[in-house]
């Protein structure tokens, strides 16, 4: 039932390619129109939605954190990301015009569940993006995009997480589309590059043994950095979440920018820092990152950079190179998770721990 492999989680690593190809099958009319079937809102519904806020919880929240940097980048709608335990007690803003887009791989976890219930009493339209049919999260909502990533057992999400960027540059597109801000040509690049995507995914796993190595080299480690920046940020917070949940590490994830503010005090010789590196093609954001890079090496941090393929400017800041398929910035988080994933996964098995059962972890948080 584990394929072959040790623990359900790395099983589910490796399905990745699998899952994300699934997951965007299906989702183009033969005009090319991008169609998503349970979209049960109109098209004059869409229109008239001027801000998004989006709900979600843990690793779903590191998904809707990336959503918005696609959403607003491909439709111009503001959109807001917001913790769901959160959301309701600060007395959001919300009416017929908010579309409010709830991120669960279960359906059932209790604090989103009832974050959407608050918004449909503010006569806000509610979309989900699951994994699970018929769980409560769609059942409650007024329109849903399914993932196909399959049945999730690892307790620590990782195909759910690429699956949600799926359905969420799927729902950027659709709006995109919809609004009229994008047109057909550059939606159907953008589908293509996606498209690509599974095999990205699958020369990253090709690379596995690299990262393997690598983390076996740290099971002396007390805590772990990860830096990045635009939609690398979310993948640095995850890359942090995974070696919390089941290696039991302190690590923490910055936006590289803001290490200068505080966090950089942290950095004593020997640290390793993760660093997210954004592809050419964005310059002005790698730039500032190679410099964030050589601050932190500067106080002595090991510097372990995913970087671009042909991207050699980071030769002389960093230790050690994870090389990254050639992708756009926006569709990065989907091959850059990926060594991050790996590395919480076997380092948590080198140190002996029940990855697919972390400690005081459960599936599903049915409990506000
Ligand atoms: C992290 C993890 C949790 C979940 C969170 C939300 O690996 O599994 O952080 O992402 O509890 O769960 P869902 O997406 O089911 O609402």
């Amino acid at each position: 039932e584990k394929d072959g492999h040790d623990w359900f989680m790395r099983k589910e690593i490796f399905e990745q390619p699998r899952a994300v190809a699934d997951s965007l099958l299906g989702r183009r009319s033969r005009t090319g129109r991008l169609q998503l079937d349970e979209m049960r809102l109109s098209d004059d519904e869409l229109r008239d939605i001027d801000k998004i806020i989006i709900i979600a919880a843990g690793t779903s929240f590191y998904a809707g954190m990336v959503a918005k940097y696609a959403i607003e980048h491909w439709c111009r709608v503001p959109v807001e990301v917001e913790l769901s335990s959160e959301f309701r007690y600060r007395d959001p803003i919300l009416d017929y015009s908010t579309l409010v887009v709830a991120i669960s791989q279960s359906g059932e976890t209790a604090d989103t569940l009832q974050a959407i219930r608050h918004a449909r009493t503010q006569r806000s339209k509610v979309l989900a993006i699951c994994n699970t049919n018929g769980s409560t999260i769609p059942r409650e909502s007024d329109a849903v995009i399914y993932t196909h990533a399959g049945p999730e057992i690892g307790v620590a999400s990782t195909k759910g997480f690429l699956t949600q960027l799926v359905a969420c540059y799927l729902l950027a597109l659709y709006v995109a589309q919809v609004k009229g801000t994008r047109y057909g040509d550059e939606i159907a690049e953008v589908m293509h590059q996606l498209e690509a995507m599974p095999d990205h995914v699958q020369t990253v796993l090709d690379g596995a043994d690299a990262v393997y190595q690598l983390a076996r080299a740290h099971t002396g480690t007390r805590s772990v950095l990860f830096l990045g920046r635009h939609a690398g940020y979310p993948v640095a917070l995850e890359g942090a979440l995974k070696l919390k949940e089941i290696a039991y590490l302190h690590a923490e994830g910055f936006a590289a920018g803001e290490l200068k503010h505080g966090p950089i005090a942290l950095v004593e010789p020997g640290l390793p820092v993760l660093c997210v590196v954004p592809p050419r093609g964005r310059d002005q954001l790698r730039e500032k990152m190679l410099s964030g890079i050589q601050e932190v090496r500067a106080r002595g941090a090991q510097t372990i950079c995913l970087v671009e393929e042909g991207d050699d400017s980071i030769g002389p800041y960093a230790d050690v190179v994870i090389r990254l398929p050639s992708v756009p910035v926006l569709l990065q988080p989907l091959v850059s998770v990926v060594p991050l994933q790996l590395f919480a996964c076997e380092l948590a098995t080198a140190l002996g721990h029940d990855v697919d059962q972390p400690r005081n972890l459960a599936k599903s948080v049915t409990v506000e």
